[in-house]
């Protein structure tokens, strides 16, 4: 039995504890478990986390292991080597895919018939490895996908219009790293097509400042982790949202990454594009209009994804 007010966190680093601290503002859960290889890591954030708790909501937070995650509405996988300076996410595949080998089987073995989280690096790579390690039905298996770089495509370009940037509609699809795309033809502002909602606020050079833009958004972990060796607030943020979709039953359209059945053409791959998303994880795929250029964009990116698929050394 599935317990709607229990989230568990597997992988207390960086990305793992901000994002259980975030988790525990958000008031959706009672009780947070913390996973991690290093026992002694996931108490010392369990502790400090709870802490917490008396200026926010009470919850019940511990470090466990995977029987405690087992009656879990949703447990979040952050566990993984980081990506390193000048390392690509893609780099990270193969000691990523063992690391989940010993993870997503005790997932597995325990039971577990809630919503798998997908964050380690290379997010689809390992979304795509945890649905088939898993057993789960494919809906229920979600990657965070391109959440993060949607987010601050709406944040670069709030700052850029001078608009709230919960106003604009923009989506970053594909894969979350180097092939991912903008969706500059379908991009608007309450509305106004992207390009004149630019004119409006005085911005005529559309070619360069989508350029620049789509380019900062691609290389914005790269910016981070330059600077202070990770990034983890807005990928915190990112679960919390998707968090708060799933257990509030929200139906929300965000870009998770999740098994291509055909869409856009594309199979066997997990990849970003809009998805409404619910309890039950993905309900259903929304195909947002592509111009040409887009859509070979759109393909050269799950073609990257199968290639590294098909190159992984261990058997899936
Ligand atoms: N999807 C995104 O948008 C996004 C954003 C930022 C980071 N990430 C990814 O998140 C992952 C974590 O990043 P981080 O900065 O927190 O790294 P980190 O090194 O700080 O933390 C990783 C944690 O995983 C734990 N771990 C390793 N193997 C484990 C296992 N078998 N079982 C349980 N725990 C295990 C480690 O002990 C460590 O505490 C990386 O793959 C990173 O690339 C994803």
């Amino acid at each position: 039995m599935v317990n709607n007010r229990k989230v568990a966190v597997v992988g207390c680093g960086f990305v793992g504890s901000s994002s259980a601290f975030a988790l525990m503002q958000s008031g959706l859960f009672s009780e947070m478990v913390l996973i991690d290889v290093d026992r002694a890591r996931a108490e010392g954030e369990a502790l400090d986390i709870a802490h917490g708790t008396p200026f926010a909501t009470p919850m019940k937070i511990y470090a466990g292991d995977y029987a405690d995650a087992a009656d879990a509405a949703i447990i979040v996988v952050t566990a993984g080597a980081a990506q390193k300076p000048g390392e690509t996410r893609l780099d990270l595949v193969n000691k990523n895919v063992r690391i989940f080998q010993g993870i997503i089987p005790q997932i597995r073995d325990s039971g577990f018939e809630g919503i798998l989280l997908i964050v380690s690096n290379p997010v689809d790579v390992l979304t795509y490895a945890a649905i088939k390690m898993s057993g789960l039905p494919e809906g229920h298996v979600i990657g965070s996908g391109t959440v993060l770089d949607s987010a601050r495509l709406q944040e670069a370009l709030g700052a850029h219009l001078g608009v709230d940037p919960r106003d604009v509609e923009a989506y970053v699809i594909g894969e979350h790293g180097d092939s991912e795309l903008a969706v500059w033809s379908s991009a608007d502002v309450a509305g106004v097509p992207l390009k004149d909602f630019c004119e409006m606020r005085g911005h005529f050079d559309h070619e360069e400042a989508e350029r620049r833009i789509a380019e900062d958004v691609k290389n914005a972990a790269y910016e981070i982790i330059d600077r202070k060796h990770a990034t983890y607030y807005g990928i915190a943020m990112s679960v919390k949202r998707l968090c708060t979709a799933i257990m509030r039953d929200e139906k929300c359209i965000l870009p998770i990454s999740a098994l291509m059945v055909g869409e856009y053409g594309i199979s066997d791959v997990a990849i970003s594009m809009p998805t409404i998303v619910g309890r039950d994880g993905v309900e259903c795929r929304v195909p947002i209009s592509l111009d040409e250029e887009e859509l070979a964009e759109l393909h050269r990116s799950a073609k990257a994804l199968r290639d590294v698929i098909d190159g992984i050394e261990v058997e899936l």
